[in-house]
């Protein structure tokens, strides 16, 4: 669907063109000088009264009139060059790009050497404004019996540059490859629980393990049970839906060592249990499943992009239900490691089952572990909706994480993590843990019981509870599924070789 042509932009016809614009006059009017020339200077005219302007994100759309052969141009503001970064473009062009919706074109082009400025490599513009635009231009397409709006669907994106084309193809796959990831992720997290069990989840990964050749088990109710995993049967114990434990593994080295662990939460829903949610605080849970599908998102990202790095990622996949068989407040189960954990809330569940998980992706030898997950409504009373949390027992790692969340915007903000939380968790009077020590920096509680089972194996704990859904649209997707941390993690896995 990318094209990438080395032609004069303007010269062949095309429904829409996207420039970019940079706040700096001698560049900015230089940039549009042969397209002024086409308007016999009359460009310059709209510049000089600002009906055209570099002002960040300000979109501006331009019929030709028959001017050119391209139909429509929209400009995008980019703001002073030395104040862009690739943060700030990235949102640019996905604000352009929502305008590309609102036209109803079925094409477009993009002048890709206009938004190549400032410390912005062209490999790295191609990819930001491919992800930007894949990201941006999402849609659940939702179930209604009669969709009211008519299927535009954009097949052709003409990519014109001066610079050499061997090197902007595979980075603008690289963008599109990453934008695509999140935007599986995010319909997974969409689609409601009646039509996204487990067994779902489960038949998901299997596809995946079949298009780019992952090495997968599926561990089913029997297994679990044989393994011992009582943290994880607990939660799935009132449910007639059957719990998988989904293990995806990515070899891109010669031996097994020197192994990435993914774990993602995977609770298709969250009633809370015995320790029932609220009417108001149960609607949304079908989301609680966000981790699972991060880390499925970045596996499909992994799989594409194929880097040198081993990955092993692991989905404790089951619904947190009622009924007469359910687990309940009080109960003492026994998780795989052996520990003992008092059950004083079912509603923190998802710490329960990331136990089990993160002990069984240290057998299938992770070295270092991120695990993702809709943890706790603490984190959103400590941070707001805007950042995702962060917990680490080793500070070397965390940096790792966080620069890979640097380049990719996704916010991450540390918690921190001390002795007094771990005896916290450890303050049951007849269990080894408890889960649920009371609200009092709850979030930071989530994280610290994780930890019990992780050990001293390098750790990093990603709370998404206020990140993995946005209740407005953003300049990089709609309401819903933000398929948060998609990115960060296939980027943590590629490092630095990535195209771009
Ligand atoms: N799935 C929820 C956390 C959540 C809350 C996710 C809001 C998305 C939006 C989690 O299982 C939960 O219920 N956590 C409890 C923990 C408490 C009982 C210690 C919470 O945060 O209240
Ligand atoms: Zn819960
Ligand atoms: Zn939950």
């Amino acid at each position: 669907m990318f094209y990438i042509s080395n032609e004069n932009p303007y010269e062949s016809e095309q429904e829409c063109m996207l420039i970019g614009l940079l706040d700096q006059p001698e560049k900015f009017l230089e940039g549009l000088k042969q397209l002024d020339d086409a308007f016999q200077g009359k460009l310059t005219e709209l510049v000089k009264t600002g009906d055209i302007s570099a002002k960040y994100k300000l979109v501006t759309v331009l019929h030709s009139l028959g001017n050119t052969p391209v139909k429509r141009f929209i400009f995008i503001g980019l703001g002073k060059e030395k104040e862009l970064t690739v943060e700030r473009l990235r949102e640019a062009v996905g604000k352009a790009s929502k305008k590309l919706k609102d036209l109803r074109v079925k094409s477009f082009s993009i002048a890709l050497d206009t938004f190549i400025a400032g410390d912005i490599s062209a490999e790295k513009a191609a990819w930001t404004v491919s992800e930007a635009y894949t990201m941006a231009s999402y849609e659940f397409a939702g179930y209604r019996k009669k969709s009211n709006k008519p299927e535009v669907i954009i097949d052709t994106i003409t990519v014109f540059t001066n610079e050499d084309k061997k090197k902007i193809d595979p980075a603008v796959k690289t963008g599109w490859v990453f934008g695509t990831g999140v935007n599986h992720a995010r319909t997974l997290v969409n689609t409601p629980s009646n039509l996204l069990q487990p067994s779902d989840l489960a038949a998901y990964a299997a596809k995946l393990a079949d298009e780019y050749g992952f090495e997968i088990e599926l561990l089913e109710k029997e297994e679990i049970e044989k393994l011992g995993m009582g943290a994880f049967l607990a939660v799935n114990q009132g449910s007639e839906e059957p719990p998988f434990m989904i293990v995806l593994k990515y070899q891109g080295k010669a031996d097994w060592t020197d192994v990435l662990g993914l774990v993602g939460k995977g609770i298709t829903f969250d009633t809370g249990g015995y320790s029932i949610k609220p009417k108001d605080g149960i609607v949304g849970m079908k989301t609680d499943m966000g981790g699972a599908a991060s880390v499925l998102g970045a596996m499909e990202v992994i799989g594409r992009i194929k880097p040198e790095r081993n990955v092993v990622a692991v989905i404790p996949a089951t619904d947190n239900v009622i009924s007469e068989k359910a687990f309940k407040p009080d109960d003492v189960i026994t998780s795989m490691n052996g520990k003992t954990i008092e059950v004083l809330n079912t509603d923190a569940e998802g710490r329960l089952v990331l136990a089990d998980a993160v002990t069984y992706a240290k057998m299938h030898g992770a070295d270092c572990l991120v695990d993702v997950a809709t943890l706790t409504g603490g984190v959103i009373i400590a941070l707001g909706l805007d950042k995702t949390g962060a917990i680490t027992n080793n500070e070397e790692f965390y940096q790792e994480v966080k620069e890979a969340s640097n380049k990719t915007g996704e916010f991450i903000w540390p918690l921190p993590y001390t002795e007094n939380d771990k005896k916290r968790v450890r303050s049951s009077k007849i269990a080894d843990l408890n889960n649920s020590p009371g609200r009092e920096g709850h979030a930071i509680m989530g994280g610290a019981f994780i930890g019990e089972f992780v050990e001293n194996t390098p750790w990093v704990h990603l709370d998404i509870a206020g990140t993995a859904t946005s209740d407005g649209e953003s300049d990089l997707g709609p309401s819903g599924a933000t398929g948060v941390m998609v990115r960060t993690l296939a980027m943590l896995a590629i490092g630095e070789n990535t195209q771009g």
